[in-house]
């Protein structure tokens, strides 16, 4: 890690402008910016990065989350343009603002903008981090029951659109550390993934369980 003493007034600022920003969603709220930030915090020991540019771009990755839809663009475009002006009219280094703001701008993978910066890689496994493990299930199993997605399909086999939980763990939630850039964040996701899989097993344990009583009440029905 570079430049290991921050700066105090910005870094605050920041934290306060995150917080006046953030959407109200429960699976990227204000815990899950600090997560990323704690997260993105660890990875930088282990890589020879600017701290101060890690930590503000952290903090603000996710501010433009709130305006996407009246914007009809990329919240990582739109929090990167945010994170650039507030950042320039608080007189910090106008260099380091554009630093920052690139981190943002590439911080989402669906965009297809590579991030041409360690703090911009830190800042981008900091996130998908936050679609590992056990966190990863809840994030994602919040976002599809706002979806009305299904936690399965067995009794009813038509293809429902966006599939369902378990067809989601298979194909993304368990091939996030595949895209991931530091050592660091893929030995944490790789640990996690441990934990995952074991959990998602289990449910799926209990499901096939439940779903044995059908034969019994198959055989009732006969009788
Ligand atoms: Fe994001
Ligand atoms: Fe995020």
């Amino acid at each position: 890690m570079r430049n290991k003493v921050l700066d105090k007034k910005i870094c605050l600022l920041a934290k306060e402008y995150m917080q006046d920003h953030m959407k109200l969603d429960s699976s990227h709220d204000i815990n899950h910016v600090y997560r990323v930030l704690f997260m993105a915090m660890d990875i930088a020991q282990y890589e020879i990065a600017n701290a101060e540019i890690v930590y503000l771009a952290a903090i603000l990755h996710d501010i433009g989350r709130r305006y996407e839809s009246e914007q009809n663009r990329s919240h990582a475009a739109i929090g990167a343009d945010m994170a650039y002006k507030f950042l320039i009219n608080n007189e910090y280094d106008s260099k380091k603002s554009l630093w920052v703001s690139d981190c943002i701008r590439s911080h989402r993978h669906s965009d297809l903008i590579e991030p041409t910066t360690i703090e911009g890689k830190i800042l981008f496994d900091a996130d998908k981090l936050d679609f590992t493990g056990t966190m990863g299930i809840s994030r994602t199993l919040m976002s599809m029951s706002k979806m009305n997605k299904p936690l399965y399909c067995v009794m009813d086999k038509s293809t429902r659109v966006g599939g369902h939980f378990f067809e989601y763990y298979d194909s993304v939630l368990r091939k996030v550390s595949e895209k991931m850039y530091t050592a660091r964040a893929k030995e944490i996701a790789n640990k996690r993934k441990e934990i995952a899989d074991i959990f998602v097993s289990e449910m799926k344990n209990e499901i096939n369980q439940c779903y044995t009583m059908e034969q019994l009440i198959e055989s009732l029905f006969s009788s």
